[in-house]
């Protein structure tokens, strides 16, 4: 039986037609997987695999050059946070936000709290200088997140129902993603 769902693996088929070769959908396929299933186990890695014609180790060779993917030991929460840590933010308050997150949360960056629902990382500039200090909540940028905020925004997080990225919805062509240091 197969670890990805047959709804799952339609949708890595369904972006074939939209590259010159099948090993060019890898990073949607990678993508299409953790949103669905907040990582990107062992053995999805070998039926994505399968599905592109490659060896699996080819598979996580690209998976893991990647810091956004994450395996099955570093699931990812309910919503993934991203506090941007990069000059305007930087300037405007963003390590101290980044900090008063990890203290309320009870997690380091790249961390999950204990309850699933949020995983908190930090990012390089994510496009909302002119509202910084801002963090990324999955695909949504939020300005003007000042620490006093924070509360309201964790209480936020944890009641709102999952919010899958928008390719599960209409897989668009996705040549790239949000670069990440991985912090594991
Ligand atoms: S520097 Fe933080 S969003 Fe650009």
């Amino acid at each position: 039986m197969s670890l990805l769902s047959a709804e799952l693996q339609q949708k890595i088929l369904d972006y074939l037609p939209r590259y010159p070769s099948k090993q060019a959908a890898t990073l949607p396929a990678l993508h299409l997987v953790q949103d669905e299933m907040r990582c990107v186990p062992l053995e999805a890695v070998r039926e994505i695999a399968g599905l592109l014609d490659l060896c699996p180790a080819e598979l996580n060779d690209a998976m893991s050059f990647y810091g956004f993917f994450r395996d099955e030991k570093h699931p990812l929460g309910k919503t993934r946070l991203w506090v941007c840590r990069s000059l305007a933010c930087a300037l405007r308050g963003g390590e101290e936000l980044l900090t008063t997150l990890c203290q309320k949360l009870s997690v380091r960056p790249g961390g999950t709290t204990a309850d699933g629902t949020i995983t908190l990382e930090f990012a390089e500039c994510i496009g909302v200088c002119e509202g910084a200090p801002a963090v990324l909540i999955n695909d949504e940028g939020r300005p003007d997140v000042t620490p006093d905020k924070v509360d309201s925004l964790i209480e936020e997080l944890r009641t709102r129902p999952p919010v899958l990225h928008p390719t599960l919805a209409t897989p668009p062509p996705r040549a790239g993603s949000l670069s990440a240091v991985n912090p594991l």
